[in-house]
């Protein structure tokens, strides 16, 4: 088999996207956010007036819903209808409708199927809440992250801090990601969940780098 892959879930700021990035880089493959393409959805959603219940409404749209991954200084951006949409789909108001949205059937169907097509024709790290379970079962390396809603509220206070936003204060953040986190777990399809054979990973008991390091060791040492 000439592709690898690895699949990274877990829960809201739990460090997927970070260390996902950094992996992808030392192993020079391509790094996938899904969530981006669910905030992408979300975003296109809100930008066309429509509500997150209006389900017939979202039906009607979607396949008129234009997204791709674009890379900017060498950083892979979503874009949406043709327009960089990296700074938008991380909005507020994006975080707080998007598990809405995720929780369609026909939203997952539509953007499992890209993710799919994506992971088909090269080696990729894709991080999500169901790529080991539903996305990449057969994924070569599977590994769920964990953290504390504490630690993870604080990484995206800080986040938030060093991008010049600081509309949200630390407890505010706290509770929107236990929301997050409650309804992504409970939801019918697809529901976040630690799949039977990937690695579980505190990320917070370390550092990024070492968290990276760490990751890597264990992918190295099977593969
Ligand atoms: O990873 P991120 O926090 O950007 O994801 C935003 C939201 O997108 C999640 O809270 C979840 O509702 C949804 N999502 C999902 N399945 C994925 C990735 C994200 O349902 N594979």
């Amino acid at each position: 088999k000439m592709t690898i892959t690895i699949a990274i879930d877990g829960p809201a700021a739990s460090g997927k996207s970070t260390i996902a990035k950094q992996i992808a880089k030392k192993l020079n493959i391509t790094y996938i956010d899904t969530g981006a393409m669910y905030r992408g959805v979300t975003l296109a959603i809100l930008k066309r007036g429509i509500e997150v219940d209006n389900v017939q409404e979202i039906r009607n749209i979607l396949n008129n819903i234009e997204l791709d991954f674009n890379f900017v200084n060498g950083v892979q951006h979503l874009f949406l209808d043709g327009q960089d949409a990296e700074e938008e789909i991380r909005s507020i108001e994006v975080s707080q409708n998007v598990s809405a949205v995720s929780a369609l059937d026909f939203v997952r169907e539509k953007l499992v199927d890209l993710q799919r097509k994506m992971a088909e024709k090269q080696s990729v790290v894709m991080d999500g809440r169901d790529i080991g379970t539903v996305v990449l079962p057969k994924a070569d390396f599977k590994f769920f992250f964990i953290a504390s809603p504490e630690i993870r509220a604080q990484r995206r206070y800080d986040e938030n801090i060093a991008r010049g936003i600081n509309t949200q204060t630390f407890e505010e953040l706290k509770q929107d990601i236990i929301r997050r986190d409650e309804y992504d777990s409970t939801r019918e399809h697809s529901p976040l969940k630690q799949a039977d054979d990937a690695i579980a990973v505190d990320t917070g008991l370390l550092s990024i780098e070492e968290n990276v390091e760490y990751v890597l060791s264990l992918i190295q040492k099977t593969n």
